[in-house]
């Protein structure tokens, strides 16, 4: 479905990364680890459109989309949750929901919402509240609803993990694990390895830019050398 090669990116004099290739089958639940500042977000970016890469390629369903701008990119089939959430947090939970949903023009829009609701009580609740009001789990959710309101083909995160308690955690990969059942390809980036190596089905681990290793995850979460560099072993 998804199929990268030898993609360079840079920042000015800064190699951001060099030579990534990687592929996603549909179906798959792949995840991407590395420390800070290995290029994960980077890869993410460059995917969504949103990042200009300096050399390789990019297809998406055999279609070449190195070079095409973010909303193009939407349009597809692919939608990011950024690192940070992104929400508008002057709209209420609702507006944030819906703007997920621009780029649709079907009439099946209030069952998504309603769907979305289903899974996240909580969100019904507060559907009228500014987004930016919320704990930092809801405002997950809504990041994770507001992504699935494009119904995406593929869905990409960027460190869902990140600054929530261990249960929110939870609760976010179960909505994401629902997701996968459903049949969306998912494609998440990590620096929580543990977590990320325990719920997906392959792994590519980046380091300074560059894919050092991938495979099966359980197999990697065995891997002696990514327990010493990843799990704290
Ligand atoms: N806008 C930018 N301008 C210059 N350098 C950047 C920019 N964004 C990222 N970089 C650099 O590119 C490299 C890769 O950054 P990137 O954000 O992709 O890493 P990351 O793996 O997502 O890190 P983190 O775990 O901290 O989110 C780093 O060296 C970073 O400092
Ligand atoms: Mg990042």
């Amino acid at each position: 479905m998804l199929k990268i090669e030898k993609l360079c990116c840079n920042y000015k004099q800064i190699i951001a990364l060099s030579d990534v290739s990687l592929h996603i089958n549909r179906g798959e639940m792949i995840s991407l680890i590395g420390a800070n500042g290995a290029g994960k977000t980077t890869l993410l970016r460059a995917i969504s459109g949103l990042q200009n890469p300096k050399s390789g390629n990019i297809y998406f369903e055999n279609k070449n989309i190195t070079k095409l701008e973010s909303h193009d990119v939407a349009k597809l089939g692919i939608a990011q949750i950024p690192e940070g959430r992104g929400l508008f947090s002057i709209l209420s939970v609702e507006e944030n929901l819906r703007l997920g949903a621009y780029i649709r023009d079907d009439n099946e829009i209030e069952l998504d919402i309603e769907k979305i609701y289903s899974q996240f009580p909580i969100l019904k609740e507060k559907s009228k509240e500014y987004a930016g009001t919320l704990s930092g789990g809801q405002q997950q959710m809504v990041a994770v609803g507001r992504a699935l309101m494009s119904r995406p083909k593929l869905l990409l995160l960027d460190e869902p993990s990140m600054g929530l308690a261990p249960i929110i955690v939870e609760e976010i990969f179960e909505a994401i694990k629902i997701l996968r059942d459903s049949g969306t390809t998912i494609f998440i980036v990590e620096q929580n390895a543990f977590l990320a190596l325990s719920v997906t089905d392959r792994a590519y681990v980046l380091e300074n830019g560059r894919i050092v290793m991938s495979g099966n995850s359980v197999e990697l979460l065995e891997d002696e050398g990514v327990k010493e560099a990843y799990l704290g072993a």
